[in-house]
């Protein structure tokens, strides 16, 4: 039967025989996956692990700073990399969501190899792939298949030489946590909802600039702060905003406003691959929907989607 504990020691052993002395790079996002996954290859190799840390420039507000500090209490060697701009110049102008999170997944694989050719004599590039990022990406009708380009499947491309590890590629996420409690991973970073590679890039419909990302950052700050001080955060697989591509009508004081629709989403699942709306208190989403209008510049109004997966996904793009 599988428990954290049987697992934790023969990934362990196996981590050790397979990279012996060598060195590896490491991106982390922030997330539950690859926290654990540099948890435990740091656990099998110390200090011949490297991890990079990059700011995309579509994290949630103050994500950055946060996490690179809670990395760096955990004794993982972190290096935190401001590549904003580069991110906001690869998708000027750009709108199709797939090519959006091509670009993303480009301009991360630049940016992480000019990063990994820092450190000398690396072989191996860990990662935090886990088992339902496989089956979402190739499917079993083959890559033609594929719903939406999960930019951290699918190989390396060729310059970069490296070989890959994946601890946890035949783990669900429920056993991602676990794994990551028996490690002692701080709760905070343990219990975060999981969060797309391409962050608020896929949440941003249409182009996305870094005045989208501000607003957005502080709607998405908002509603997930709500969630927390009300108690709601963790009956929640996922939750999220979305800033949409439109302008409604609205009323200000005397004024007309015309202005940006942000569209909130919160669902449950045990993998992703699934997932219902959940039904959040109308009392809670009122005082939320207040709290957006008033607060954020250029919002004046706020929607709740109450679709399910399938048929819709959970992101929107
Ligand atoms: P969907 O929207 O397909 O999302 O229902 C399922 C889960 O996957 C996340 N997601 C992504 N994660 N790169 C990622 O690393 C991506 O391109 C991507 N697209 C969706 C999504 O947030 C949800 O947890």
């Amino acid at each position: 039967d599988w428990t954290s504990d049987v697992f934790i020691d023969a990934s362990i052993a196996d981590l050790k025989a397979k990279i012996g002395s060598d060195k590896v790079v490491m991106g982390l996002s922030g997330g539950v996956d690859s926290s654990v996954a540099a948890t435990l290859i740091h656990r099998a190799i110390g200090d011949q692990l490297t991890c990079v840390f990059v700011d995309n420039g579509l994290l949630r507000k103050n994500e950055f700073e946060e996490v690179l500090d809670s990395y760096k209490h955990m004794g993982l060697n972190v290096i935190g990399v401001d590549a904003k701009q580069r991110f906001y110049d690869a998708l000027a102008g750009l709108t199709d969501p797939e090519a959006k999170r091509k670009a993303i997944g480009k301009a991360f694989i630049e940016v992480f190899d000019d990063e990994s050719h820092k450190i000398e004599g690396v072989k191996w590039l860990g990662q935090g792939t886990i088992y339902p990022d496989i089956i979402e990406s190739v499917s079993v009708k083959g890559p033609s298949a594929t719903i939406k380009s999960h930019h951290n499947v699918g190989g390396l491309p060729d310059f970069m030489k490296l070989s890959v590890v994946e601890p946890l590629n035949t783990l669900f996420k429920d056993e991602v946590r676990e794994v990551g409690r028996a490690l002692e991973i701080v709760e905070t970073i343990i219990g975060r909802h999981p969060f797309p590679g391409p962050g608020l890039g896929i949440r941003i419909l249409g182009d996305i600039t870094e005045e989208k990302v501000k607003t957005l950052q502080e709607v998405d700050h908002i509603f997930i702060k709500g969630l927390k001080d009300h108690g709601l955060y963790d009956q929640v697989w996922q939750a999220g905003a979305m800033l949409l591509p439109i302008q409604s009508v609205g009323v200000m004081g005397d004024e007309r406003t015309y202005e940006k629709v942000v569209a909130l989403r919160a669902v449950g699942s045990v993998d992703g691959m699934t997932a219902d709306w959940i039904h959040l208190p109308y009392e809670f989403l009122g005082k939320i929907s207040n709290e957006i209008i008033n607060r954020v510049k250029g919002v004046n109004r706020v929607v709740y989607d109450i679709s399910s997966k399938p048929p819709a996904t959970i992101e929107w793009e």
